[in-house]
């Protein structure tokens, strides 16, 4: 494991930053330049969007109806690796609770957010920076991680005890999460013509890992210069992202463009993770997503990761292997693999590109 104790340097919140009103970010927020005035199209380009889908079609009599469902999950995680997902079975209710429970935390006083500063070994808590490398451009976020599954690892004294209620419904959404993606991963399983358990046991059983990564958004007085979150793949098995209900910002890639997802009322975004594409032998592709910034509104996401066992060795499943089409990927276990972007921070699929097979 990656062994650095501490911050190669001080941490800033860029909630303060935004807060002190500046009109110029500073130098290691600049990611990018201004985009040059685009061209005036003739003809409008169709709006591209990621595929939405209703889960309760799964449990419909009606068998082509639940056919033609796994086929645009199986299509979603070949062409897009992401989709919405309504009717999933989650609570509104909580959803709109757990978003609203960490804006609060967020707009708590800074000296009382510190007191859960996180270090990078093991990113626990408050944090402002993704990568441990000396001089790295930083993106426009603040965050707060905290381990769910296993439950050895879960200390529920580094999550926040204000609001009150914090605790409560972070573990209540959790939970709710937790079955949610046992459920996509039968799904998954089937569509990739495995048996419904076998991606589960693959990623370790009943000792799967699963995380919670709530991102702050501040505002940004220069948003074409920054990210909120630079391009990157999700280093786990899947994702399961609760969006702002008011405001937009992730871009997934699709070929050459970023398209913007325009988040449906109460639906979860998922997300392919890194190990998904190991597994499924790059039938499923983990897709390059960013977040981008804007100057008007914050914006509050939770990302719930979904991951293996840390020392499970993952590899592509030996069904999806043939004679023309051998194993992709070499075999790692995910605290391995993890360190890559803990260590150098989002840096779009190169973690992956690193593990491909040598042809
Ligand atoms: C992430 C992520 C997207 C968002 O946390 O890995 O991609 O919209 N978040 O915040
Ligand atoms: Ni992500």
């Amino acid at each position: 494991m990656n062994c650095v104790q501490s911050w190669p340097e001080p941490i800033v919140r860029v909630q303060s930053l935004s807060d002190s009103g500046i009109r110029v970010i500073p130098e290691r927020y600049i990611k990018r330049h201004s985009p040059k005035p685009s061209l005036k199209l003739t003809t409008p380009v169709r709006e591209l969007t990621i595929p939405v889908i209703d889960l309760e079609n799964l449990a419909s009599r009606d068998i082509a109806l639940r056919a033609n469902t796994l086929a645009l999950i199986s299509r979603a995680c070949r062409e897009w690796g992401f989709f919405q997902v309504v009717n999933h079975g989650v609570s509104h209710q909580v959803m709109d609770q757990v978003r609203e429970v960490w804006r609060e935390f967020f707009h708590l006083p800074v000296d009382e957010k510190q007191v859960y500063a996180n270090s990078p070994t093991t990113y626990e808590g408050y944090g402002s920076r993704l990568g441990v490398e000396k001089g790295a451009k930083l993106d426009w976020s603040d965050y707060y991680f905290l381990n769910y599954l296993p439950t050895c690892q879960r200390n529920e004294h580094k999550w926040p005890s204000y609001p009150s209620s914090c605790k409560e419904i972070v573990s209540e959404y959790n939970e709710a999460l937790v079955k949610l993606c046992g459920e996509l991963m039968k799904i998954l399983s089937i569509n990739l013509g495995l048996e419904e358990n076998r991606l589960q046991q693959a990623l370790g059983g009943d000792e799967v890992g699963a995380s919670l990564r709530v991102n702050y958004y501040p505002k940004c007085p220069q948003p074409d210069l920054t990210f909120g979150l630079s391009p990157h793949s999700d280093p786990g098995a899947l994702t399961i992202l609760l969006a702002d209900n008011q405001v937009s910002g992730l871009q997934v890639r699709k070929d050459d463009n970023w398209v913007t997802v325009k988040p449906v009322p109460n639906a979860f975004i998922v997300n392919i993770g890194d190990q998904v594409e190991v597994l499924s032998n790059g039938n499923y592709k983990s897709v390059e997503h960013r977040v981008v910034v804007n100057s008007a509104a914050e914006r509050v996401s939770l990302a719930f990761f979904y991951n293996p066992k840390g020392d499970k060795t993952i590899e592509p499943a030996e069904e999806l292997i043939t004679p023309t089409v051998p194993p992709q990927y070499l075999p790692m276990t995910f605290n391995e693999y993890r360190t890559f972007i803990r260590t150098r921070g989002p840096c779009g699929k190169t973690s992956v590109e690193s593990i491909k097979s040598p042809r």
